[in-house]
């Protein structure tokens, strides 16, 4: 593995990742928006985006399964980036590549409709800050403006706060649902998508935590409420929450 210097400067070269700078996309449209089909996939196949993708598990997984999608992995830590960055490009995935950037961005970078579905794998659940939780209302919001209509936003988590959140954020929102279980390995629905297995997935079996999964969309709902309960809260938030990788 080369150290984290090494793996910022290749990603300056890599043919597959776009790194925005703060002046490209701050209050202003990235070069790209509206046009990731045209001029980097060169086809008009649907674009599948994976945020907080980390070392990229499943947007280059789901690229060798679906040739006939695009994939992007969005994700600010360019150093766990880099791994599937390099695996796409040697391995010459023409429909897959990485964006460096906050999530909090992603209008500057994608059109209206410019997203055909959006999959959120173990993100931090963020227990103190609703604001910047990948599935909490501020970043719904975002997405409801990128995606196209009735796509599919999919959450797996090992966190059972993050999980009870959005599920509830699910129901009082009136949004689809499509799946929800609270224990994916133990209910038979895995198969070769939902078997993918991230970085952080493989570190929260081992401690022996149950899957969870969510498949839902937005429908036309604008305006979303936070969900009004409590939560309890996950017992093992700083056991290894924070692994520096
Ligand atoms: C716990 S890691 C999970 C990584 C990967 N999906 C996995 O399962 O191994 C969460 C990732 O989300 C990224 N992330 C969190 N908030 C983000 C944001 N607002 N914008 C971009 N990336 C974000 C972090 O940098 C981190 O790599």
């Amino acid at each position: 593995m080369k150290n984290k210097l090494a793996r910022f400067a290749e990603m300056e070269v890599l043919p597959n990742v776009f790194q925005p700078r703060h002046t490209e996309i701050f209050r202003t449209d990235y070069t790209l928006k509206g046009k990731w089909g045209q001029e980097v996939f060169h086809n008009n196949h649907p674009i599948v985006l994976e945020i907080g993708c980390g070392k990229g598990e499943y947007t280059v997984e789901l690229g060798k399964l679906y040739p006939e999608k695009n994939f992007i992995g969005l994700d600010i830590k360019g150093a766990r980036m880099w791994k599937g960055a390099k695996t796409a490009s040697e391995a010459g995935m023409q429909n897959v590549v990485f964006l460096r950037m906050y999530a909090e961005m992603l209008e500057s970078v994608f059109a209206t409709h410019e997203i055909a579905e959006i999959w959120i794998t173990f993100p931090d659940p963020q227990m103190a800050k609703a604001r910047k939780r990948l599935t909490g209302t501020r970043f719904l919001s975002l997405y409801q403006k990128i995606l196209a209509p009735d796509a599919l936003i999919h959450l797996k988590t090992d966190s059972p706060f993050l999980y009870t959140y959005t599920s509830e954020l699910v129901k009082i929102n009136h949004l689809k649902e499509f799946v929800n279980t609270a224990d994916l390995y133990g209910c038979g629905l895995d198969d070769k998508i939902l078997g993918i297995k991230t970085f952080y997935e493989k570190q929260w079996l081992s401690r022996g935590k149950q899957i969870k999964y969510l498949r839902f969309s937005l429908g036309s709902t604008v305006s979303f409420r936070e969900p009004d309960i409590d939560i309890e809260k996950d017992d093992y938030h700083s056991e290894a929450r924070y692994m520096n990788v």
